[in-house]
């Protein structure tokens, strides 16, 4: 007998890891992707709704919809990762200008309807700015806490990559972060303490080169990503940040994780959306997330690439 497979929502800002992420989902009998909503991160709404909708139709997937939603953070200004993603948000790939369109329905309602016709509990996973779910909180709160959990990119232990402090996705928008850890749902952080211990390499693009359309498509969005990796950082090689979270939901037990009171700050001007994990369980609270601190990088890439070279 097979496993049931467990229904996912992606939440995304194509975004080149992005678009991994959901070549992977796609890709992964384990999973059952009812949908993709976006959300205004590495590029504008309109960009990255677009970009989900050409990823889809080029591995002939238009059956996936996607609703877009969120154009701005909750309170802040809307900062885009032009610098990380290029213009485009999906700068280095070839892929044409989608034929077909989101749906009509706003992606916070669309969340909403997809959560409550779904006949097993849903995984939530957001792999953008937060601004989505917690207006899902918020507008749907009956929805909202009938998600299986929530499994999302963002944040950090110990690192930043937009500010010394803090990771994009909650530094975008860290009120709605900050509603989410305070939701009470079962939060999974899959953070730059573990993304960035699995970095994908020019052998294994070359290797998805070799493997097909999809391959040869993921490889031409790590050129680019790469690129950016190594002027910044250095790195022989890109974090697939949002694929790990996925990869997490398809394969339990490749992320390490432990259960830990997470806060994010929404004060400060130096560590606006800092991930305040209690690591060492200073504050006495109790535990709101479970938080990424290991991950087996050499099972995780060797998924990737198997599932996008299956495609
Ligand atoms: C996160 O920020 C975005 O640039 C990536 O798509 C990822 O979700 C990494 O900090
Ligand atoms: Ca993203």
């Amino acid at each position: 007998m097979t496993a049931p497979r467990t229904p996912i929502l992606l939440d995304c800002d194509p975004g080149h890891d992005d678009a991994i992420a959901l070549l992977l989902a796609l890709a992964s009998p384990e999973l059952d992707l009812l949908g993709v909503t976006t959300v205004a991160g590495n590029q504008t709404v309109e960009k990255t709704t677009a970009n989900a909708l050409r990823v889809l139709e080029f591995v002939d997937r238009a059956d996936v919809p996607v609703a877009a939603g969120a154009d701005r953070p909750l309170a802040r200004e809307l900062v885009v990762a032009a610098y990380v993603h290029g213009e485009s948000g999906l700068d280095g790939s070839s892929l044409p200008p989608p034929q077909g369109a989101a749906v009509e329905q706003h992606a916070v309602d669309f969340l909403a309807e997809a959560i409550r016709g779904s006949d097993r509990p849903v995984t939530l996973v957001p792999v953008g700015p937060l601004t989505n779910v917690a207006l899902l909180l918020a507008r749907h709160p009956d929805a909202a806490g009938a998600v299986e959990r929530i499994v999302l990119m963002g944040g950090s232990i110990a690192e930043g990559n937009v500010t010394p402090a803090a990771e994009f996705n909650i530094w975008a928008d860290p009120e709605a972060a900050w509603r989410v850890f305070r939701s009470r749902l079962p939060v999974t952080m899959i953070g730059l303490d573990v993304t960035h211990k699995a970095l994908m390499t020019d052998a294994h693009a070359d290797r998805l080169r070799a493997s097909g359309r999809a391959g040869r498509l993921v490889a031409e969005l790590y050129d680019f990503f790469a690129g950016f990796h190594r002027e910044t950082y250095g790195f022989e090689g890109a974090p697939i940040h949002d694929a790990v979270a996925v990869a997490h939901v398809l394969r339990p037990g490749l992320v390490e994780t432990l259960p830990r009171h997470v806060d994010v700050d929404c004060e400060s001007r130096l560590c606006r959306g800092r991930t305040v994990v209690d690591l060492w369980r200073r504050t006495g609270e109790e535990p709101n997330a479970d938080v990424g601190v290991g991950i087996d990088a050499e099972a995780f890439l060797e998924l990737l690439c198997d599932r996008i070279a299956s495609l």
